[in-house]
């Protein structure tokens, strides 16, 4: 049954989608997010797309005392866990910053849910616990291992949240962890809204397209692949956020830890997503092939039928969707949220 749900990280690229669907699924929604890598536009647009409010309060997830005032405030029903740093190559070069703010401002949400007996999480890791994997697709059971600080706060991250489950076993844990998320709502009116240059791939091709950067670099043309360049399993962010109100509503039944993959099952090239993105937004994407990029792996594609099987979820968009969202999205608004 609905109920209400507390959304750290909601104003930003992953989290103001997963609120949307949140709301449209009857869910009230309380954001808390400092806003270090979002604005407060996106849940403003959020509001008007489903007409339904968001209680938002900007907070940092490591002030357990405004954490309290909230759950005292609210009865949070659950919670699902986005606030944190994200960026690969920032984490290797202020590592601190990165487990302060996603090992320790986990640990301090989590202490705050289990002073109100709030015991239902759902969490964002990521692929990259796979590190290199020996084959593909990869499967919830492959080994895991980290290459950077960003990677190993999700492991450590993971392993705390299995030790609290092995405390309690009043605890729900479900570990999500996402191949790459790309695309935005079919409305245009939010998206992904990176700070500087982007880091990743499918920001940097928009932003070349609508002219804001002059050619993309491809990090690599001889890995062993396809056509040589780095193959990812691509999602589209609504897919990805469907299966966060999908764990949600599951989450009540799944006792302890459960860790799931999303991904579409299949990955594509970086010359495929540049043809892709020609096609979609006839737009041509002018590029050179430059050295590989430290610590990138080769392919890497999701086994997503556990998620499947026990949460109903399947990834239904596909790539030329993703793309042709993705275009709207930057297209309509070429300076993000900033107009
Ligand atoms: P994002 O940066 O757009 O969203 C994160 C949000 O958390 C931002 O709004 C930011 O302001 C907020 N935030 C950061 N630190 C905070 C803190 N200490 N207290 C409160 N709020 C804080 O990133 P996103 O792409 O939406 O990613 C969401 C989550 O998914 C992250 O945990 C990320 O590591 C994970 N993830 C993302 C990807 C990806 O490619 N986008 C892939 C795998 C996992
Ligand atoms: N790439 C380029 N040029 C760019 C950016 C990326 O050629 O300017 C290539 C990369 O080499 C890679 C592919 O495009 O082959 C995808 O790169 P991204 O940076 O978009 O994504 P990654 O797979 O490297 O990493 C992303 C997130 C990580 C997360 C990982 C697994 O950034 O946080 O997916 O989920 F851990």
């Amino acid at each position: 049954m609905p109920g209400k749900i507390l959304v750290t990280g909601g104003a930003g690229y992953i989290g103001s989608h997963t609120t949307l669907l949140l709301l449209e699924a009857g869910y009230q929604v309380v954001v808390v997010d400092n806003l270090s890598n979002s604005s407060l536009e996106s849940l403003r647009r959020v509001e008007n797309l489903t007409g339904k409010e968001v209680v938002f309060y900007k907070a940092d997830i490591r002030e357990k005392d405004k954490l309290i005032s909230i759950f005292e405030e609210h009865q949070i029903d659950g919670v699902v866990h986005f606030a944190g740093l994200k960026a690969v190559g920032e984490s290797t070069q202020i590592p601190l910053e990165y487990y302060e703010q996603n090992v320790y401002g986990t640990v301090s949400l989590l202490k705050v849910m289990q002073q109100f007996n709030c015991l239902r999480i759902v969490f964002s890791s990521s692929a990259t616990v796979y590190g290199d994997p020996a084959t593909v697709p990869i499967t919830e059971d492959f080994p895991v291992s980290a290459t950077n600080p960003y990677g190993r706060s999700k492991l450590y991250i993971e392993e705390i949240m299995r030790d609290l489950a092995i405390s309690n076993d009043a605890w729900n844990i479900i570990l999500l962890r996402y191949f790459n998320p790309i695309g935005a709502h079919d409305s245009g009116q939010i998206g992904e809204d990176p700070q500087g240059i982007p880091n990743n791939l499918m920001p940097y091709i928009s932003q070349v397209a609508v002219g804001k950067r002059d050619k993309l670099s491809v990090f690599g043309g001889d890995y062993p692949t396809i056509d040589g360049t780095g193959v990812r399993d691509y999602i589209h962010v609504v897919d990805l956020s469907d299966a966060h109100v999908k764990a949600i509503q599951k989450i009540e039944s799944l006792n302890g830890v459960s860790t799931f993959n999303l991904g579409t099952g299949k990955g594509y090239s970086v010359l495929q997503m540049v043809d892709a993105f020609k096609e979609g937004a006839g737009k041509a994407v002018p590029y050179e092939i430059v050295e590989r990029r430290p610590g990138d792996i080769a392919e890497c594609w999701a086994d997503a039928s556990l998620a499947e099987k026990i949460l109903g979820w399947k990834a239904s968009r596909g790539l030329q969707e993703m793309v042709n969202d993705t275009w709207r999205w930057q297209s309509s608004n070429p300076n993000g949220y900033k107009n």
